[in-house]
């Protein structure tokens, strides 16, 4: 225990500036509530529940989820942080439902099974295997290992959550080699069909002060020359698998996703980060990470 807190202490830790412990201030918020290990385990639960398809229609729908505090903070692994709760309905919930309009590597959560799990105070840490149906892949059905740190206040919404789907890498590889035998080809016919679907969304709904490409021709020109279809850590960065992951977003609020899918990626979608500004990343502010009471 010693040594693990310790490890965690110094990972999550040393290269801060702004927190300069665990149990530093944070800025301007009350103590985090002790919700206890039972409560915790029920709202891991309840929050799949919501997540899965199709409740997570129902979710989305409300657009201001109660799931989420209103100042709720998401970071997603190999993707960008979120901010605030109509963002984040629309990232956690409104992402994950089909479109036939779409061609994405985005599936839809089915069954899931908390396979980890501990808890202490207002923070979990869970692993849930997911199913998921790839209605691009021919619908076909994988498990995805999700890992979660969450925490809650103490009206029971989630302030934070640090979000990482494990072998991610190997998800996306597993897919994309469905769609041809040849490597190279797989890819190609990946980045045809997801750059042609976000010029679809694109026409569909980004017009006027929201429109990003002169054209549906031109949109595929540049997203077919200048654009790579990008690596498992890239879709945060100038790629077509981080367009395509905004492309869903479009129709929610064409005024907020449209440049997303633009040429310079509307500040979600470039290649601004490091590495190193990624690992070093000082973002949440709504409670610590590591339980104050014991
Ligand atoms: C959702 O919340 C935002 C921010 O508080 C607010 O501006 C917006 O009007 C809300 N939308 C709905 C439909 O409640
Ligand atoms: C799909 O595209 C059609 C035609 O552009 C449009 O009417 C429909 O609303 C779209 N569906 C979704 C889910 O975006
Ligand atoms: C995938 O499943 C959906 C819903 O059941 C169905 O409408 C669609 O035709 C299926 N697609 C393929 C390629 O089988």
């Amino acid at each position: 225990m010693g040594v693990m807190k310790l490890l965690f202490l110094l990972l999550t830790f040393s290269a801060s500036t702004a927190v300069a412990s665990p149990h530093a201030p944070l800025t301007s918020r009350a103590e985090a509530p002790n919700l206890g290990y039972q409560e915790l385990y029920s709202l891991q639960k309840e929050f799949y529940e919501k997540f899965r398809y199709p409740n997570n229609v129902k979710e989305a729908e409300s657009i201001n989820s109660t799931v989420f505090s209103e100042d709720v903070q998401g970071r997603v692994s190999d993707t960008r942080t979120f901010s605030g709760r109509e963002l984040n309905t629309e990232y956690i919930f409104g992402l994950f439902i089909p479109n036939t309009n779409s061609t994405s590597i985005i599936g839809q959560p089915l069954d899931y099974e908390i396979i980890q799990f501990t808890a202490n105070q207002n923070i979990a840490s869970a692993t849930t295997r997911v199913q998921f149906v790839f209605p691009s892949f021919g619908n076909k059905t994988l498990p995805v290992a999700i890992d979660t740190w969450i925490t809650w206040n103490e009206a029971r919404e989630i302030t934070q959550y640090d979000v990482t789907f494990r072998w991610f890498g190997f998800l996306l590889d597993t897919l994309v080699k469905s769609l041809d035998s040849d490597a190279t080809k797989a890819r190609e016919k990946a980045a045809q069909a997801i750059a042609g679907s976000i010029c679809d969304a694109h026409e569909s709904h980004c017009k006027g002060g929201n429109q990003q490409y002169e054209s549906r021709d031109e949109c595929m020109e540049y997203l077919t020359k200048n654009t790579r279809l990008g690596q498992s850590f890239e879709l945060g960065m100038d790629t077509l698998m981080c367009r395509s992951v905004h492309e869903i977003m479009i129709k929610f609020r064409p005024d907020v996703h449209c440049s997303h899918v633009g040429k310079d990626g509307g500040g979600m979608c470039d290649d601004k980060y490091s590495y190193v500004e990624k690992v070093e990343e000082d973002f949440f502010r709504n409670s610590p990470w590591i339980p104050t009471v014991f």
